[in-house]
């Protein structure tokens, strides 16, 4: 997408990422019309059906001017059945063609978290999917009550704002006081208050979210990632806000440090299920033997990064999926493996309002969560603590 709208204005390529998204949170019900109204069933890859999904997102979804999309859809079939697709979208503008109230999930996706979880969590989730999200605001000191106030506090240094601003031009931006996180996203550093000097591997730490909240809630920060790129962001990251961290380029299967930590953060790589929200192309995409594979990857990450622990000290797990294999089934396999380590609950109060652990302590955020406030990312985050040897 980046290199798609390279040299577009910023006007043109917010409007491009919005005809994208919307044509990938709605497309079940975009090829639904489409093959409602067409003889016979388009193939999948044609740029036929490319075409219309993507007019019928600017038409029904962001409620462009029908003359403006008919007229850039139809060039992108020259050569090809421009009558076919005149028609239908001539037709959904005659007919006044509807979307349903909630974006239907794609079928392998809803059939996994329906057995995994339950026929309301895909509900939830397609209620989720709808629309993009709110956007969260993690800040390094706690913001004055005059600062901000239209933003709603879901939990301290926190504050969530309605969707559609530029980021750039909110206040306090160039200053670097707060950055861009999902609320739920916050949780793994939550979990590990204040640092008062210790130290803290923070590892797949980029884009550097969690990597800033550590460093600025007092922790002495190694931040590892395998990716160049990604850890430029870091540094951009670090650089705005002027906090500080070491910052590493590793890979942690086979990097190591050279000295144990207090506290180890594990914020794997993994399907990324659970931003689907902002991220829609996911649910598309993500099939059953990629998650199996990052499990396998997971396993292998959470079990070096153990290794790192000091004695007593704290090892944070987390993943931003919904799915239980690279969650729940990660931690009682550590369990399994890791004689003398415990889960080490997380408490009400260091947690965002309407989150809850489960009966094990455990972090699990799911659509449903805050779901009148803008709802929550999926994320699966668990403490462990170290034996004390
Ligand atoms: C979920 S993202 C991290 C998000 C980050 N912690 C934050 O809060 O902004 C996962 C990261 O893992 C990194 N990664 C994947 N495999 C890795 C490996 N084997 N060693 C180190 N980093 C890895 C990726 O480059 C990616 O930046």
């Amino acid at each position: 997408m980046h290199a798609a709208t390279q040299g577009l204005t910023a006007t043109d390529r917010a409007f491009a990422v919005a005809i994208v998204s919307e044509t990938l949170r709605w497309m079940v019900d975009l090829d639904a019309l489409i093959d409602g109204a067409t003889a016979q069933i388009l193939p999948d890859d044609v740029k036929s059906r490319a075409a219309l999904r993507i007019a019928l997102a600017q038409l029904l979804v962001l409620k462009s001017p029908g003359h403006a999309v008919v007229s850039t859809a139809l060039p992108l079939v020259d050569g090809g059945p421009r009558r076919l697709v005149h028609a239908i979208l001539s037709r959904a503008q005659q007919e006044e063609w509807q979307l349903p109230g909630r974006a239907t999930l794609p079928l392998p996706t809803a059939e996994r978290w329906a057995e995994q979880w339950s026929l309301s969590m895909v509900e939830a989730a397609e209620a989720a999917w709808s629309a993009p999200p709110p956007i969260d605001l993690s800040f390094a000191a706690e913001p004055g009550a005059e600062e901000w106030p239209d933003a709603v506090s879901l939990a301290p240094r926190h504050r969530r704002l309605p969707r559609g601003q530029a980021v750039e031009t909110m206040p306090g931006y160039r200053e670097g006081g707060w950055w861009v996180q999902d609320l739920a996203a916050s949780i793994p550093a939550r979990l590990l208050g204040a640092g008062e000097g210790r130290t803290v591997l923070d590892l797949c730490a980029a884009p550097g979210g969690k990597t800033m909240q550590l460093a600025a809630a007092g922790w002495n920060v190694v931040a590892v990632d395998s990716s160049a790129k990604r850890l430029e962001r870091l540094r951009a990251n670090m650089e705005r806000t002027g906090l500080t961290a070491d910052i590493v380029q590793g890979d942690i299967r086979s990097w190591a440090p050279a000295d144990r930590a207090d506290a180890v953060l594990l914020d794997a790589p993994c399907s990324a299920t659970g931003i689907f929200r902002r991220h829609p192309d996911v649910l598309h995409r993500i099939e059953p033997r990629q998650i199996a594979e990052m499990a396998e990857l997971q396993t292998e990450l959470l079990s070096r990064a153990a290794r790192w622990v000091k004695p007593g000290g704290t090892l944070i797990y987390a993943t931003c999926s919904l799915e239980q294999a690279e969650g729940e089934d990660q931690v009682s396999t550590f369990l399994d493996h890791h004689a003398g380590w415990i889960i080490d609950p997380a408490r009400a109060e260091e947690l965002p309002e309407a989150v809850v652990a489960d009966d094990q302590g455990l972090i699990r955020t799911l659509p449903a969560m805050l779901a009148d406030q803008g709802g929550l990312d999926g994320f699966f985050v668990a403490r462990l603590r170290a034996p004390s040897d």
